[in-house]
């Protein structure tokens, strides 16, 4: 194989409880990549479109992303890449994520496979660190795994996939402003008291727990985050509102996806995560702002091949 077509899952960082540790990938979101072999041993990019962003290998997450591998790699050529890019940055749903997670999991492919997929996230990550500073692995982990994910350790690298309920769906809107991840970590606390620590890690496991038993209440009563959502919701328009009316159209849970300004909610079946999404669309609608809204099953294969 000399080319490949890749879908690249948009995904849902941090899911309330689980900052820098768990996420989840999207199915009807995502950017669409084509990558192809070349005879010199480097990443070009060619090729974006739907979105301004650098065409400079070092510049671009997903040319370092396959820089990383390359340099792992004992194959004598490079990649060429393409992007059509849909996700936009600053979105809060892993833009620069399947940018990179994509990359590399369809260079792997071309090559046959030498990597782990732990290996294409240690890769993927290279991607996050140009794009936010840090290399966090909570949106190219599920991007490349599919499903839910958890970040056991980063020392290590130690990634523990972890099983969807059938019903669990995503709602998300975005409204229509940028927040660039570094920002919105520069805002964050570097301690938290023993008493946020217990509730936050008591939701944790509540909520991976829920997953493995498709206990929706369990999952929807673990889905708090007494931490970081109380510092980033300020920078987000009408958050506690948006929240508010999501729980009461029914969803289990509701916070910031990623570093915002998304904002997700998880619901058992689709009609209910369609309510959410009405109710979502009224919140904006009545104080006008503008907003892109999806609705999605989670994802559990990550990065596809098309065509
Ligand atoms: N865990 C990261 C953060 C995800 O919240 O900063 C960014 O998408």
């Amino acid at each position: 194989m000399e080319e490949i077509k890749v879908f690249c899952p948009a995904t849902i960082a941090n899911v309330s409880c689980g900052f820098d540790v768990l996420g989840l990938a999207l199915d009807s979101v995502g950017d669409e990549m084509v990558v192809r072999k070349i005879p010199e041993k480097e990443i070009r990019i060619t090729k974006i479109i739907g979105q301004d962003l650098p065409l400079e290998t070092e510049k671009n997450v997903s040319g370092v992303a396959g820089l990383a591998l390359l340099e792992k790699s004992d194959y004598e050529g490079g990649f060429e890449i393409e992007i059509d890019k849909r996700i936009k940055p600053g979105s809060g749903i892993g833009s620069s994520a399947a940018s990179s997670a994509g990359a590399v999991w369809a260079m792997n492919e071309l090559l046959g496979r030498p990597f782990s997929k732990l290996e294409l996230v240690q890769f993927a990550m290279e991607g996050e660190k140009l794009a936010s500073d840090v290399a966090h692995a909570d949106n190219v982990a599920p991007a490349i795994y599919g499903g839910f994910t958890l970040v056991r350790s980063y020392a290590p690298l130690d990634i523990v996939p972890i099983p969807t309920p059938d019903e669990l769906f995503a709602t998300v809107i975005h409204p229509q402003i940028e927040i660039k991840t570094s920002d919105s970590r520069k805002i964050l606390k570097t301690t938290i008291s023993l008493e946020k620590g217990i509730k936050q890690w008591g939701n944790l496991g509540g909520l991976v727990a829920g997953l493995f038993q498709n206990d929706y209440d369990l999952i929807g009563r673990s889905l708090e985050d007494h931490i970081v959502e109380p510092i980033r919701s300020i920078l987000i328009p009408a958050f506690d509102d948006i929240k508010t009316n999501a729980m009461d159209a029914g969803a289990l849970g509701c916070g910031i996806s990623g570093s915002g300004p998304s904002i997700f909610a998880l619901s058992q079946g689709e009609n209910t995560a369609q309510n959410v999404a009405k109710s979502m669309e009224e919140t904006y609608q009545t104080i006008g702002v503008p907003f892109d809204i999806h609705i999605s099953k989670v994802n559990i294969h990550g990065v596809k091949k098309l065509g």
